[in-house]
């Protein structure tokens, strides 16, 4: 059985150290896995007065995160939580009300900083907003990774046991992704 993972990232920036870790995590990645970017660059700032004719762009984001099995969030930490872009995209997908395109989607969240708590306040405070949308969250293992610019080589992680760390989350997560969908399959959309 394969699984299609949606990938999301947190940061806008050409030159992201994230967008690097999200390349380490597709490639260490099981094959049981397979990968596609949901872009959330080009969202609007979302307004609820445009619910009752929602843009184009957010339908396709919408669609996109529909049609994966699961989701990978790969995220900055922004002033202690996570950047506006990435709340901006799950507010659009959240909404219109009644249509939660995230409930029961298993999600694996991390991310990396130069800073030692390797985003730990943003998955935190990321964690919450997961929660109150019905969002099955892999719980462990946990990932705070400080970004080390030596022990990074384009967006494979050189440092043997960072890689083989991140090669471990990802087979718990094709695990976690397998496990959800055994007993709650398929995305039923019909929630606030
Ligand atoms: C607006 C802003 C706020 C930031 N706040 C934090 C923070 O709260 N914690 C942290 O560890 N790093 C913080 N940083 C530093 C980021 O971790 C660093 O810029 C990182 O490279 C961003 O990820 P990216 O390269 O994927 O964009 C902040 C950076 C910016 C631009």
């Amino acid at each position: 059985m394969t699984y299609r993972i949606g990938y999301i990232v947190g940061s806008l920036s050409s030159v992201s150290i994230n967008r690097r870790l999200a390349g380490a995590l597709v490639a260490l990645a099981p094959d049981t896995l397979e990968f596609f970017e949901i872009g959330i660059a080009d969202l609007p700032l979302y307004n609820r007065d445009l619910d009752g004719d929602y843009p184009e762009v957010a339908r396709r984001f919408k669609g996109d995160v529909e049609s994966a099995d699961g989701l990978l969030i790969v995220s900055p930490e922004y002033n202690r939580s996570m950047p506006g872009a990435l709340k901006n995209a799950i507010d659009w997908g959240s909404r219109p009300w009644g249509t939660n395109s995230f409930a029961r989607k298993p999600t694996a969240l991390l991310g990396t900083s130069s800073g030692s708590i390797g985003t730990a306040v943003m998955q935190a405070a990321m964690r919450n907003v997961l929660s109150f949308l019905n969002v099955p969250q892999l719980s462990s293992p946990e990932a705070y990774i400080t970004f080390k610019p030596d022990e990074w080589d384009g967006d494979m992680v050189t440092n043997e046991s960072t890689r083989a760390f991140l090669t471990h989350y990802m087979a718990e997560f094709a695990a976690f992704v397998e496990r959800v969908l055994a007993h709650a399959p398929g995305h039923i959309g019909d929630e606030g």
